[in-house]
């Protein structure tokens, strides 16, 4: 099977070496889990490392955040921006309601899935893109009623995806010690992977862990993983010998 490496350190190993192409994988966990951080890096590493152009989608952040705080990590966004190696889509408009500074916005008004589904592809016919981030899913603000209409946007997501032939990164939110996987308790059926992160204290120190909860057609790690953001790496993650 052909796989996207994930870029992030000691994660593709738990894959058997990538997340597989075409598919949709959600990550999942509560605030300041490291899900962005971890979009970022699989759109970064994957322009630098293997030459794999992405757009980033953030509906949750300001790009101009979004570049700042990854320069912390030495990921220069606006330098693979400029060289059409990566595209941040600024979805936080259709939000606040007034129009972006960004050259690649969404509408700030009406928006939908369709809307945003259409601006993929087109930057994905401009650009050869092979990686795309949604950052996150829940800011999407879907206003349907019921689980399966959900259940059917993130279908129909799914589909339009994988017929672009992007291997994509999808965001979730979930309160802390939920209990649950995602936020409307369907993406995680719908979506071919699931990757669960986790901020936990016990005791002293507060550890972060990852878990691959689901990645179909792939023989993953049983195991929760232990996991450091670091300055220099990024996300790295742990075989779990080390605990
Ligand atoms: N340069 C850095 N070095 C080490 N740790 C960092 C660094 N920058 C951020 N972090 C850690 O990562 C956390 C933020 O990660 P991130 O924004 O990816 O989380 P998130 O799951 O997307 O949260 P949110 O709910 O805000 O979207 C910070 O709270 C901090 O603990
Ligand atoms: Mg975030």
């Amino acid at each position: 099977m052909d796989r996207a490496p994930t870029g992030i350190d000691g994660l593709d190993e738990l894959i058997e070496g990538g997340i597989p192409r075409r598919r949709m994988v959600l990550v999942s966990g509560s605030t300041g889990t490291g899900k962005t951080i971890f979009s970022a890096q699989y759109i970064y590493r994957g322009a630098v490392d293997y030459g794999e152009p992405g757009i980033f989608v953030t509906l949750d952040e300001r790009p101009s955040t979004i570049r700042e705080d990854m320069l912390q990590f030495g990921w220069d966004f606006k330098a693979l921006e400029d060289k059409g190696m990566i595209r941040i889509i600024d979805g936080t408009v259709t939000k606040v309601g007034i129009p972006s500074e960004e050259e690649y916005a969404l509408p700030e008004t009406g928006f939908n899935l369709d809307k945003l589904l259409v601006e993929i592809i087109k930057a994905v016919k401009e650009m050869g893109v092979k990686r795309l981030v949604v950052d996150s899913l829940p800011a999407l603000g879907f206003k349907y009623d019921t689980e399966a209409e959900v259940r059917k946007a993130i279908l129909k997501m799914s589909y339009v995806l994988a017929k672009t032939g992007v291997t994509s990164i999808v965001t979730t939110e979930i309160p802390e010690n939920a209990g649950v996987y995602s936020k409307y308790g369907v993406e995680e059926y719908v979506a071919d992977g699931l990757i669960v992160l986790r901020y936990g204290a016990l005791g002293g120190r507060a550890t972060r862990t990852l878990q691959v909860r689901k990645m179909r057609g792939t023989k993953h790690s049983e195991f929760v993983h232990p996991l450091e953001i670091t300055r220099e790496r990024g996300i790295v993650v742990y075989p779990i010998e080390e605990v």
